[in-house]
């Protein structure tokens, strides 16, 4: 009502209504580099198209009648309690969308003042203690890669539980980076100097490693980070990783219904399905597409998060009518961050819910209970 009442009483919005609008200011905003960096994908990015367009094949089926006057959007999964189903997708090295370079306070604070949680990469530019700091009451996630070390994992692990995270998302997609034209195009990430991914830089475990102070400049930082995570997280390494820590753990970049049963019965808490946006594989498949099959896989045994491709609160509706537990916003946040520091991302989190809610209420819906397939219909 508040964003909605504005605008019908004639006062501009501060920052873009729609996704097109939104992403065109963020290019106008960052420098070249970085703009490559974080709305390009792999190969021809015909899976980061994809995973958008997959949700233009569904729509949802309105009932009426239904006096959808109030709607309920809580969720609980992993003990956390939340107002909502989104969270905010990790997104590593998200200080080079703001001003100051510091990207994950600047997140942190959104998620504080929205409800929606933070997922905070192992590539923050800002240690993960600070940016638990600033999250206030709403949980946090930490995400871990997989680095070669089990110590460091074990180091970054527990520094996760003592800052007070909530779960562990670990990405499994990512042990090596995808082809991605566009970085290579214009690598060069200018503002990295100086601040370079202080969160594991300054591990103990990763520090006591080095026989010299790392050099920070970025083509080094990449160096660092192929040389320190380019680990194939395996079955095993999970045994491993479920008996250091009782924090919940949730793997993300699964889509294969076998390996969601598979990591479930080995232990894990939760399942992630993901494209990583398009970033890392350009098979031309959307996560959405693998939704379902996943829900099916796990059958209520488990949460099932998802992103990939949302753009808008629709989106978010029909991926909840699919079967995921809680929806990650990923490319619109950062976008958001780029526009207007922590103002922005709020306006962008803010307004995916409040088209969120509208849809559920227009069309009928007004439980996340009440959403399933049932109220979905193909129209491709
Ligand atoms: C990512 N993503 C990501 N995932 C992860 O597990 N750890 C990370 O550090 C990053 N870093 C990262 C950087 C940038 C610039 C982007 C855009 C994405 C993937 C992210 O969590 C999520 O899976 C995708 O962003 C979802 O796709 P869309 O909706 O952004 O297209």
């Amino acid at each position: 009502l508040e964003i909605y009442g504005a605008g019908l009483g004639g006062r501009v919005p501060p920052y873009p209504m729609t996704f097109d609008e939104l992403e065109r200011r963020a290019e106008l905003a960052l420098p070249p580099s970085i703009w490559s960096y974080v709305a390009g994908g792999a190969g021809d990015e015909r899976t980061q198209r994809a995973n958008a367009d997959a949700f233009s094949k569904w729509g949802l089926v309105p009932r009426m009648m239904v006096g959808a006057t109030e709607r309920d959007l809580r969720v609980t999964f992993c003990g956390m309690s939340l107002p909502t189903p989104l969270f905010m997708a990790p997104i590593g090295v998200i200080g080079l969308c703001a001003q100051d370079g510091h990207g994950d306070l600047a997140t942190a604070r959104a998620a504080a003042r929205t409800g929606v949680p933070m997922v905070a990469s192992t590539l923050t530019v800002d240690p993960m203690e600070d940016v638990a700091a600033e999250l206030g009451e709403t949980p946090g996630i930490f995400q871990l890669y997989t680095p070669k070390d089990r110590e460091l994992a074990e180091s970054l692990v527990r520094r996760a539980s003592t800052s007070g995270y909530r779960a562990i998302v670990v990405t499994l997609d990512t042990w090596v980076t995808g082809w991605r034209p566009r970085d290579l195009a214009t690598a060069n990430f200018p503002q990295l100097r100086g601040h370079c991914v202080a969160n594991y830089f300054s591990d103990p475990v990763f520090r006591s490693r080095l026989d010299q102070e790392p050099e920070t400049n970025p083509m080094a930082a990449v160096g660092h980070w192929a040389q320190t995570f380019g680990h194939a997280f395996t079955w095993d390494d999970l045994d491993w990783l479920r008996g250091v820590t009782d924090l919940p753990l949730i793997l993300k970049g699964i889509c294969h219904p076998d390996d969601a049963r598979r990591a479930l019965d080995r232990g894990a808490d939760g399942i992630y399905v993901s494209t990583h946006g398009g970033r890392q594989a350009n098979g031309g498949l959307s996560a959405l597409e693998m939704l379902p099959d996943v829900v099916d896989a796990v059958d209520g045994s488990a949460p099932v998060l998802f992103d990939s491709g949302v753009r808008s609160g629709s989106d978010a509706v029909l991926a909840l009518a699919m079967g995921a537990t809680a929806v990650g916003v990923g490319r619109p946040y950062a976008y958001g961050l780029a526009l207007g520091g922590t103002d922005g991302i709020v306006h962008v989190l803010r307004s995916m819910l409040a088209e969120a809610d509208l849809l559920m209420a227009v069309d009928g819906y007004p439980t996340l209970a009440s959403l399933d397939r049932t109220a979905l219909r193909r129209t491709i």
